[in-house]
């Protein structure tokens, strides 16, 4: 029997970086990857196959539909929060076209071989629009189904396919009901801002709290494009890498929800401020506020429940805030620039 073939779309994005040596690791599948531009060298020699192009391009999918069994699809393409205010209409065609994309090719593929395509969604606590910062403060940690109503185009598009991935498992729970081969098997975490130590985010709002990091690490001046009262959660990256792994081989039966929110902690700007230059004595770390940012942030959640997924699938953070500093942040990031 042929390896089973697991594919990562946006693969060398940040949460790649970490999900590539995951997998890799466990060596259970052969990994194929699809991203717009070459994977760096560190991760495109743990791959089986590298693919460079776009997540739009029908013909590109059906080659991989004619070569690969594919049973599991992490689909991690996508423009972020910022980048999606400037173009729109191209963050629609990929995370909104994209998704749909992926979703037929996963059940397309779920029909071929007659099993299930476990496909896996990360979204964002930008599915979220909370009206006030009133509001926000006195919401506190907010579950899966409330303030639903994001205001950016990055928060619509993630959690219309949130909609659209249960829409395809309805399907499949259905099917699997009547004892027909099961086709796509949608899972969803719905993510706080995430933090590594070894890649920079592009495009994102939650992107001040690495950037201020790593600015600081290399002894650059940083100005923090939101106010220091801004609070909103965070993950270090290796627990995201984690969250996405377990979810993927949780059991079937155990999940009553398809999309589930992830936490770990939820300091404010000037929390990270404060550890980052107890860390870098030299760091030179601004308040430089702009608005635009700061009202996407402001909608955001301050923190996540997130018990579901605990209790569903056993998600456990290992990084508390301290210790994603002391133990992963600031060591990893020191031997990076050093
Ligand atoms: N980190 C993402 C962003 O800022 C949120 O999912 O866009």
């Amino acid at each position: 029997m042929r390896k089973p073939v697991v594919l990562i779309t946006g693969a060398g994005g940040e949460i790649g970086h970490g999900l590539i040596d995951g997998l890799a690791q466990r060596g259970d599948r052969a990994i194929v990857t699809i991203d717009i531009s070459r994977l760096d060298d560190t991760i495109a020699k743990k791959v089986d196959r590298e693919v460079t192009g776009s997540i739009l391009d029908r013909a590109l999918l059906e080659r991989l539909m004619a070569e690969y069994e594919i049973d599991l699809i992490f689909h991690l393409a996508a423009l972020l929060s910022t980048r999606s205010e400037f173009t729109p209409v191209a963050a629609h065609q990929v995370n909104v076209e994209g998704t749909l994309s992926l979703l037929e090719f996963a059940q397309h593929e779920g029909e071929s071989h007659g099993r299930p395509v476990v496909f896996i969604y990360p979204s964002s606590i930008a599915a979220y629009g909370l009206p006030s910062l009133d509001e926000k403060q006195n919401a506190g940690k907010v579950s899966e189904d409330q303030y639903l109503h994001p205001t950016t185009m990055y928060g619509c598009n993630k959690l219309y396919c949130e909609l659209i991935g249960t829409y395809y498992a309805r399907n499949y729970k259905q099917l699997a009901a009547e004892s027909h081969s099961g086709r796509v098997d949608f899972r969803c975490a719905r993510f706080p801002g995430l933090i590594s130590a070894l890649t920079l985010p592009a495009g994102g709002t939650s992107d001040y709290a690495p950037e201020m990091i790593h600015a600081a690490a290399r002894g650059e001046n940083y100005g923090c494009f939101v106010r220091s009262d801004t609070q909103i959660p965070f993950m270090a990256m290796p627990d995201g890498v984690d969250a996405l792994l377990a979810l993927a081989s949780a059991p079937r039966d155990g999940l009553q929800r398809t999309a589930y929110n992830v936490g770990a902690f939820s300091p404010t700007a000037e929390d990270i401020r404060n550890v980052v230059v107890k860390a870098f004595p030299g760091a030179e770390i601004a308040w430089a506020t702009d608005d635009k940012r700061q009202r996407i942030v402001d909608s955001w959640p301050a923190d996540v429940d997130d018990n579901a997924a605990r209790r569903d699938w056993g998600f456990s953070p290992r990084y508390d805030f301290h210790r994603a500093f002391s133990e992963y942040l600031i060591p990893t990031i020191r031997k990076r620039y050093a």
